[in-house]
């Protein structure tokens, strides 16, 4: 195969550079390559296309916006009717009092952003001290400096010399973990806790009973800003605009991405909360803020948000991801009486995660990226992490498809098999 100019995300290029799986087409819940193959999507791409793909709905109205005025820099005073609509719909849905949207082009910058708002805001309500940032064990906030810094997965952390100071990760299943870490460094020196509700990235691990209740009311009693990435878990995936409305909390921000586009334009941002914005809203002349990104509040990657969220709304996939999650528990619950599966979990959301087994992954490193080239040789596409697979399918997933998915998973592990017990 020829070779490519393109650097892959999170790619091994020595690999890529002559194996590229080159997509032409999008439709539903498939895709084609530039052979003709078809593939279902078990991922939603990466946990982000809620609607499914190739919808002409967003096309129309993504090019009636570009006719219309396709954007202008919103630094300062100007702003747009698409993204004041937006950040109206968005602060009204938010679980806060008032939220107000910090738009960012992705989910790390969201985070880098909400990072740095909680340290500004500390500093700037006369509480500069308040630096610390902690995160959890397995937790992943995207790839920026902050976002790095915060996560919990050594291999995205590891290589790019020392981190932001003053950030740490706690045991990511103990609210007490946290309460100790607070009180190791003094709750008038942490600024902010992050949470996924359901981590995604590290393999899929919904949360324990209560534990973000928990954590919640952790940070209500010590005053550190509880900041909900929501990345993943919003706009239907879990149920709900932000995810965390299941658990009946309140955060102090949330940061948002993926779905609320379902990625068909690159959109991501913050929602602050009453509390936060109130010191750099109230009295003109006191503060400027020197933050934000050149296409924050893009007009028209606002349209395809709004368009997105109206499609997810008429057709009740803001609800979809929270319907669905027992049945792709119960779809994939057999796959770990197999004899290479360590785990399989899943229960909150359209969202699983299917971990090899140690001593299959101890033999052979590679074990998890096999698996992921089998399923994809039939057929279905899905996300491969170090460990094993996450599946997330489109929202409009079907309970046909959803079977179809776990047969194929079975299928993969059938055909790895032979080979992996031998090495065992
Ligand atoms: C929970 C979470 N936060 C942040 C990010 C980073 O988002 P982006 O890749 O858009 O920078 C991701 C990406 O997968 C994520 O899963």
């Amino acid at each position: 195969m020829a070779d490519t100019s393109f650097w892959h995300p999170f790619s091994d290029m020595a690999y890529v550079r002559r194996n590229e799986l080159v997509l032409v087409r999008g439709e539903g819940m498939y895709l084609w390559d530039d052979a003709g193959n078809r593939y279902l999507d078990g991922s939603a791409s990466l946990w982000y296309c809620n609607i499914g793909h190739g919808r002409t709905e967003m096309a129309d109205a993504v090019a009636a916006q570009m006719r219309t005025l396709e954007t202008w820099s919103t630094f300062g005073e100007v702003a747009n009717k698409p993204a004041l609509e937006l950040a109206e719909l968005l602060s009204a849905h938010a679980p806060m009092d008032r939220g107000k949207v910090f738009f960012t082009t992705g989910g790390g910058d969201a985070i880098d952003t909400a990072a740095k708002f909680a340290r500004l805001y500390w500093q700037t309500i006369g509480q500069p001290e308040r630096l610390h940032m902690i995160g959890r064990t397995n937790g992943y906030h995207g790839t920026m400096a902050f976002g790095t810094s915060i996560g919990g997965m050594e291999a995205v952390r590891t290589g790019w010399g020392p981190l932001v100071q003053g950030t740490s990760q706690v045991q990511h299943d103990s609210p007490q973990a946290l309460r100790d870490e607070i009180e190791r460094v003094g709750a008038e020196r942490v600024a902010a806790f992050f949470c996924e509700p359901v981590m995604g990235a590290a393999g899929v691990y919904p949360p324990a009973p209560g534990y973000i209740e928990e954590i919640a009311d952790i940070c209500k009693e010590t005053g550190v800003l509880l900041v909900i990435d929501a990345v993943i878990v919003g706009f239907g995936r879990i149920g709900g605009w932000f995810g965390c409305e299941r658990f009946g909390i309140r955060p102090d921000m949330i940061t948002f991405a993926k779905g609320v586009t379902s990625g068909y334009l690159p959109l991501g941002g913050v929602v602050m909360s009453d509390r936060i914005a109130e010191p750099f809203w109230s009295e003109p002349g006191r503060i400027m803020v020197r933050h934000g990104q050149t296409y924050a509040g893009h007009a028209t990657v606002c349209t395809a948000a709004l368009t997105n969220l109206a499609i997810i709304e008429r057709e009740g996939l803001m609800s979809r991801g929270q319907e669905l999650e027992g049945e792709l528990q119960s779809a994939l619950a057999p796959l770990a009486d197999h004899p290479l599966v360590g785990d399989v979990r899943s229960g909150t959301g359209l969202m699983a995660g299917i971990e090899l087994a140690a001593d299959v992954l101890d033999a052979d490193h590679d074990a998890a990226l096999k698996l992921y080239r089998g399923v994809r040789s039939r057929g279905v596409l899905v996300r491969a992490h170090a460990r094993g697979l996450a599946i997330s399918p489109p929202l409009i997933v079907t309970t046909e498809q959803i079977r179809e998915i776990a047969d194929v998973v079975h299928a993969a592990l059938e055909e790895l098999a032979p080979v992996a017990l031998r090495v065992r």
